[in-house]
């Protein structure tokens, strides 16, 4: 199956002109590299690169590299460090550097103890949660990966944005592992930003302007409100990632995660809440964890389609399959973002790759 770039509202019309593809690898060098420019240890800067590249690959743009000019201001304005000494307390590092590392720790303890829990205060912006659910992955473990974010959503029945489009993400290992990872807002708000560039308008009832009134403008409903998904389900599960990552760990809550894009007065006090799992834990091995999965991958499979719909999917199926398919033609860039990314790396005297 051909897929096209992810994108919830493609059937939208496209304003711009149409966005030229770049090689992935040629991104990541140059992202690497500006973040080596920014003060990153060499090994931190090509992990944020990475995750940011990767983003890209799996449609998730709206967490790619199009925000490397926000993330070097933060670190110019010095609310971001670009060396952090993390474990458990992030020390204000690059959300992806502090979560990575406290991934490894829940891993390590999970390895001897069964479960891992590593709780994170004084984080920031870790990009994509499903970076740290593969992470998991990658080490056979089963996950919860929780995080919470600036004001995007009321709580339910609420008028003002006070909880965080936090994602609720989860892997499962297997041959085909699931991995689920999604914003508690209809649109992830980075997708409505993006729209916005475009040129396109959002759906009806993803958004709020700031006086509350519904809004087709992207950018009027990323400085306003995002609406939750499923309505008092999504505004719940978006108070627990509250609870979980920054009330529990000792991070900011309540409203108090500054924002990414309009707040450099102060650090952004991000908490996370990372749990891994062994699958043998109350089975014999891995091996008979694995079997169980698959058995049940196929029973998935196996079900009749709904009238339109090709193929029943796993959770983390549509992103691993548009990284296949844009590693090999390349992951399209609109122009303004190549633009502000070639700004951004003459500031930095790099100079961003050509197009195919
Ligand atoms: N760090 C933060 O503060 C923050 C905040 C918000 C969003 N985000 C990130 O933004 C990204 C986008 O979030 P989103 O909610 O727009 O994701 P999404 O709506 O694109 O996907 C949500 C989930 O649904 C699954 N899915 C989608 N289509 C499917 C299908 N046909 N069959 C089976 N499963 C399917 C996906 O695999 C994914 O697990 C995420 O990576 C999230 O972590 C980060």
């Amino acid at each position: 199956m051909k897929l096209r770039p992810r994108f919830k509202a493609h059937e939208l019309q496209v304003l711009g002109p149409q966005p030229r593809p770049f090689w992935a690898r040629w991104r990541q060098a140059f992202v690497g590299k500006a973040f080596g420019q920014l003060g990153l240890p060499s090994g931190d800067a090509n992990l944020v690169a990475r995750c940011l590249v990767e983003a890209d690959l799996r449609g998730q743009a709206g967490h790619g590299i199009q925000r490397l000019p926000m993330y070097a201001g933060r670190i110019r304005a010095g609310v971001v460090k670009p060396r952090s000494s993390c474990s458990v307390h992030g020390d204000d590092g690059m959300g992806f550097v502090v979560a990575t590392r406290a991934m490894d720790e829940a891993i390590q303890i999970a390895r001897d103890q069964g479960v891992g829990l590593a709780g994170v205060r004084r984080s920031t912006h870790f990009g994509c949660s499903s970076h740290y659910v593969m992470q998991a992955l990658e080490a056979d473990m089963l996950s919860f990966v929780f995080t919470n974010s600036s004001p995007a959503l009321p709580p339910f029945g609420g008028a003002r944005a006070l909880l965080g489009a936090s994602p609720f993400a989860a892997g499962v290992p297997g041959t085909q592992p699931v991995v689920l990872d999604m914003s508690t807002t209809v649109i992830a708000r980075g997708k409505l930003r993006l729209m916005s560039q475009r040129g396109e308008e959002i759906p009806e009832g993803v958004g709020l302007d700031k006086e509350g009134r519904p809004t087709r403008d992207g950018m009027e409903a990323f400085h306003g409100v995002t609406l939750p998904f499923g309505g008092a389900k999504g505004a719940a599960i978006s108070l627990l990632m509250d609870l979980l990552s920054g009330l529990f760990t000792g991070a900011a809550f309540g409203g108090r995660v500054r924002s990414l894009y309009n707040d450099t007065d102060g650090a952004q006090d991000v908490g996370h809440f990372l749990l891994c799992m062994r699958p043998d834990l109350f089975l014999p091995s891995t091996e008979a964890f694995k079997e169980r999965m698959d058995e049940m991958a196929a029973i998935l499979k196996s079900q009749p389609c709904a009238e339109g719909v090709e193929e029943v999917l796993l959770p983390g199926e549509p992103e691993t399959r548009s990284e296949r398919q844009l590693r090999v033609e390349g992951v399209p860039l609109q122009e303004d973002v190549v633009a502000s990314l070639r700004e951004e790396g003459s500031k930095l005297g790099l100079e961003f790759p050509a197009p195919l």
